[in-house]
C-alpha cells in the first residue's frame, strides 16, 4: 500500500491551518475576516488540492476570545469537518483536533478509522493534552495546573487509542485514567494508525510528542533559536529511535508590491486589530501553556494581531517565496499558511509562489 500523503516524499510540507475558525488565525475587525462557514470550507479544500497542497489543520476551540468579535467563537468541529473535506477531496491529508480530556480515546479511535475509510488512508490527528482554562471550565472540565498530570493523562489516552487500533481481540484496561472491559476497536485506520501531530511546548510535552508525534509543531520567533530548537527535539526523537519532523505556522499577506502587503498588514492588523481579542489570546497562552518563548512576549505581540504568533510571510512574492526557503534551510520540515481571507488570497500565492518554490527545490 501507498504511503500516507502526510508521510510520502521528502517536499517541504505545506498546509492551512484555522480555516475552520472564525477570523482564521487573524483577530482583526475588517469587514473581509475569514468567514468560516462550511461552503467555504470546502471550496478552500478542492483549491488547495487541486494545487497539490499536503495538508489542512483545524483548530478545536470550544469558546472563544472575547472582543468585538469574539475572536473564534464560531468553530466547525474538527472530527466531522475533516469527515466532510475527505469526502469531497482526492489527495490532500485532513487532520482533525481532539482534546483528550473531552473525547473518549474509544470514540476517537473509532471516529479516526472511520473518517480515514472515508478519505481512503488521508486522515490525521493532532493531540491537545490541554492549556485553555476557561475552555475547560466552560466544559466542566478540569485542567490540571502541572504538565506532568495533563501528559500523563494524554499518554495513557493515546495509548488505549493504539491498542484499539492494533488489536484484533477484546481486551480489558486497568489503567490510571480509564477502565475498560472486553473492549474491541474494529475497524483500525487503513495503515493501522494515522500520521499523529502534537504542539507541545514544556519539556513534558515535548517528551510526549517525540514518544508518539510524527510532527511537532512550534512557533518560529528567532530562526538562530529555531535551528537549536529543532536539533535537540531531533536528536530527543533520534535516542528513541524516533524520526520527528518539526513544522512551525506562518501567516501570509502576499501581494504584487510590498507597499500593498504592508498597506494590507496595517490595515487587518494595526488600525482594525480586535485589540480586546489580541490582548485576551496573548495573557491566556502564556498563562497555561509553553509554546511560545516567555521572554520574548514584547516583541510578538503584534505577530498575535497579525496571524496568531505565525511566523511573518509578508511582501511579494519573491519575499514571500524566501520567507519560505528561510524556514527550509532553518530545518522546519514544513508550514502551515494562513489568510486573512483564504478563498480571495490563496490563489495568487498559489499562481506566484508555489512555482518558485519548485523551481527552489523544494517542492
Ligand atoms: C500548530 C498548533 C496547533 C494547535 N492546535 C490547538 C488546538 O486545536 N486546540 C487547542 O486548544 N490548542 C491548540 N494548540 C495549542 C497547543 O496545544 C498548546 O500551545 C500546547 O499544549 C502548549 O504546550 P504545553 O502543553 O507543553 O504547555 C495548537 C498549537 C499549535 C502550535
Amino acid at each position: 500500500m501507498t504511503q500516507h500523503p502526510m508521510l510520502s516524499g521528502d517536499r517541504f510540507r505545506l498546509g492551512t491551518f484555522s480555516s475552520n475558525c472564525s477570523s482564521g488565525m487573524t483577530p482583526t475587525k475588517v469587514p473581509e475576516r475569514w468567514n468560516n462557514s462550511w461552503d467555504n470550507n470546502l471550496a478552500l479544500a478542492q483549491m488547495l488540492d487541486a494545487a497539490g497542497i499536503d495538508f489542512m489543520l483545524p483548530i478545536a476551540r470550544w469558546i472563544g476570545y472575547g472582543g468585538e468579535t469574539d475572536f473564534h467563537g464560531g468553530v466547525l468541529e474538527t472530527m466531522t469537518w475533516a469527515a466532510g473535506l475527505l469526502a469531497a477531496t482526492k489527495n490532500i491529508a485532513v487532520f482533525a483536533t481532539i482534546h483528550t480530556a473531552a473525547n473518549h480515546p474509544t470514540v476517537v479511535a473509532k471516529q479516526l478509522a472511520t473518517i480515514d475509510q472515508i478519505g481512503h488512508g488521508r486522515a490525521g490527528l493532532n493531540i491537545v493534552a490541554g492549556w485553555n482554562k476557561p475552555e475547560y471550565e466552560a466544559l466542566g472540565l478540569t485542567l490540571p495546573d502541572d504538565h506532568e498530570s495533563r501528559y500523563a493523562y494524554a499518554q495513557e489516552w493515546f495509548d488505549l487509542v493504539r491498542k484499539l487500533w492494533s488489536s484484533d481481540q477484546h481486551f480489558d484496561w486497568n489503567g490510571t485514567y480509564f477502565k475498560a472491559k472486553a473492549v474491541k476497536g474494529d475497524p483500525a485506520p487503513v495503515r493501522g494508525s494515522v500520521p499523529i501531530i502534537n504542539a507541545a511546548g514544556s519539556p513534558q510535552g515535548r517528551e510526549f510528542a517525540t514518544d508518539n508525534a510524527d510532527f511537532l509543531f512550534t512557533p518560529a520567533i528567532d530562526l538562530e533559536r529555531s535551528k537549536v530548537e529543532i536539533a535537540e527535539l531531533k536528536a530527543q526523537a533520534a535516542a528513541k529511535g524516533r524520526n520527528v519532523g518539526v513544522l512551525t505556522f506562518a501567516h501570509v499577506i502576499c501581494r504584487p508590491t510590498e507597499k500593498e502587503a504592508q498597506d494590507w498588514l496595517h490595515y487587518t492588523a494595526v488600525e482594525n486589530a480586535d485589540t480586546v481579542a489580541v490582548d485576551n489570546l496573548v495573557r491566556l497562552q502564556f498563562a497555561h501553556a509553553h509554546s511560545f518563548p516567555h521572554d520574548l512576549l514584547a516583541q510578538i505581540k503584534h505577530l498575535f494581531a497579525m496571524g496568531h504568533g505565525g511566523f511573518p510571510l509578508v511582501g511579494t512574492p519573491d519575499q514571500v517565496a524566501d520567507g519560505i526557503l528561510k524556514l527550509h534551510a532553518t530545518g522546519f520540515a514544513g508550514t502551515t499558511l494562513s489568510f486573512v481571507d483564504y478563498l480571495a488570497e490563496f490563489p495568487y500565492f498559489r499562481d506566484e509562489v508555489l512555482p518558485r518554490l519548485s523551481r527552489a527545490g523544494i517542492r
